[in-house]
């Protein structure tokens, strides 16, 4: 084998693009499981920007198989635009494949996200406003449309039929709206057909066979578990499973296929849109992570809300990801911060304390964070390239990370170009990373 799984160990944005993008180099192929365009990667090649919102990051590797899970939800006016514009810049996507059985953003889920976003008023979730939701909801009402659908015109316009048919009374203020006619809305969705025909396969197969093979393949998961939709902080939420657990499903693969789970975690915290955030800061150090950390979304440009490093919710997610390592992103963004504290407790409405990541909403909203102050570093650290290279308040930092969450920290981001990593001693212990360390 090995299957690997990467997935996000905070709320989102951990850095996971420039994560899987390294890892992609020694793996045979890269699967993106969940989510969609609500999702957004920045990957740094040769001083070049590439943001992507659906493509698997191992993309810019040249002979990697690059799949899009069953679990993801495509727009497929996104993908196409997506592979037009790394053709345009001499990627190679031929080799891209997509799942037949994906299920499809149709515009009347962009305008359901919209009209439900505004209906909740302050209580609203701050999504992408991508339809992802709206689809995700299609799909277990069994009226979704799949890309495999796209192939056949009389299936296709009976299913958006049957589809459109229930939307009436919530879309009734879009009733003139063009894109949802049922006609040309079948005829925009086969032009997508007929493009994307060449990648669509049945990529569960694909990956056993690589797997069989004893190649490496690595199951890319997009947000992070504090938005998943069963573990997260509900209904604060993505509308999928971004923890590890989902890689199963949204490959189609079955728990044994996958022997290692990295956790991509930021070394401080950040989330987009609402929701609780019980080490959030409004102050100058907050503003500072802000701007030193370019913490703004890839897909939408909001400003990201900025924190503290929240360990109490790091070891739950390392709890139920069972992680295998972490990757530490942004290390260098705490340059200059001293002291530099980590939430080891939450403190409850009632002064109560929590230890462990609260299950219930009302205590989680108030939950603010507890604190351990630990020694900053004044010293830039972008030139670091081991670990032995880092001040050591830095390694101390890193090293309480470790005995806090029981993860070993296998990786270390100083910043964002792709040789600024510090492979620790621990990236040994992988079946992928091994010879790198050596
Ligand atoms: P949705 O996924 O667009 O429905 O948005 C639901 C919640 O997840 C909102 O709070 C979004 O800001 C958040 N979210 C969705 N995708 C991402 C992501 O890739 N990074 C960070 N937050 C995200």
């Amino acid at each position: 084998m090995p299957g690997i799984a990467i997935v996000g160990a905070q709320w989102g944005d951990e850095g996971k693009g420039k994560i899987t993008d390294l890892l992609a180099e020694r793996a045979d192929a890269v699967v993106r499981f969940q989510g969609g365009n609500n999702a957004g990667h920045t990957i740094v090649r040769g001083g070049e920007e590439f943001k992507l919102h659906l493509m698997p990051s191992g993309i810019l590797h040249p002979g990697k198989t690059c799949v899009i899970g069953n679990g993801v939800v495509v727009d497929p006016r996104v993908l196409c635009d997506e592979l037009d514009e790394l053709r345009r810049r001499g990627v190679a996507v031929d080799e891209m494949r997509i799942s037949a059985n994906a299920h499809l953003i149709m515009p009347y889920h962009l305008l359901l996200d919209h009209a439900g976003e505004a209906r909740l008023g302050q209580l609203q979730i701050g999504t992408t406003r991508r339809g992802i939701g709206p689809c995700y909801a299609d799909k277990a009402a069994r009226l979704g449309i799949r890309v495999q659908d796209l192939l056949d015109e009389k299936i296709l316009k009976k299913k958006i039929a049957a589809a459109l048919e229930p939307k009436r009374l919530s879309l009734r203020p879009f009733a003139k709206d063009p894109s949802l006619d049922l006609y040309s809305m079948t005829e925009e969705y086969l032009t997508y057909g007929h493009r994307l025909e060449p990648h669509i396969r049945d990529t569960a197969s694909l990956i056993w066979e690589r797997l069989d093979r004893g190649e490496n393949v690595i199951f890319e998961g997009a947000q992070g578990t504090l938005l998943d939709i069963d573990h997260g902080t509900y209904p604060f939420v993505t509308s999928s499973n971004p923890v590890a657990g989902a890689a199963c499903v949204g490959a189609g693969v079955g728990p044994r296929d996958i022997q290692e789970v990295w956790g991509v975690a930021k070394a401080y915290a950040t989330r987009v849109g609402a929701g609780p955030f019980p080490t959030e800061l409004h102050d100058d150090v907050g503003d500072r992570l802000r701007t030193r950390g370019g913490e703004f979304g890839t897909t939408t440009g909001r400003a990201r809300r900025t924190g503290w490093l929240d360990l109490v919710a790091l070891r739950y997610a390392a709890r139920i990801n069972s992680l295998t390592a972490l990757a530490i992103t942004k290390l260098d963004v705490l340059a200059g911060i001293d002291p530099i504290c980590v939430g080891t407790r939450y403190r409850g409405s009632d002064d109560a304390t929590f230890a462990q990541f609260p299950y219930h909403q009302s205590v989680l909203h108030h939950a603010v964070g507890e604190y351990e102050q630990l020694p900053g570093f004044a010293e830039e650290i972008g030139e670091c390239r081991s670990e032995a290279d880092l001040p050591v308040a830095a390694r101390e930092y890193l090293e309480y990370i470790e005995a806090f969450t029981g993860v070993p920290v296998a990786l270390v981001g100083v910043g964002p170009g792709r040789d600024q990593t510090i492979w620790t001693q621990a990236s040994a212990d992988s079946a992928l990373t091994g010879a790198v360390a050596a």
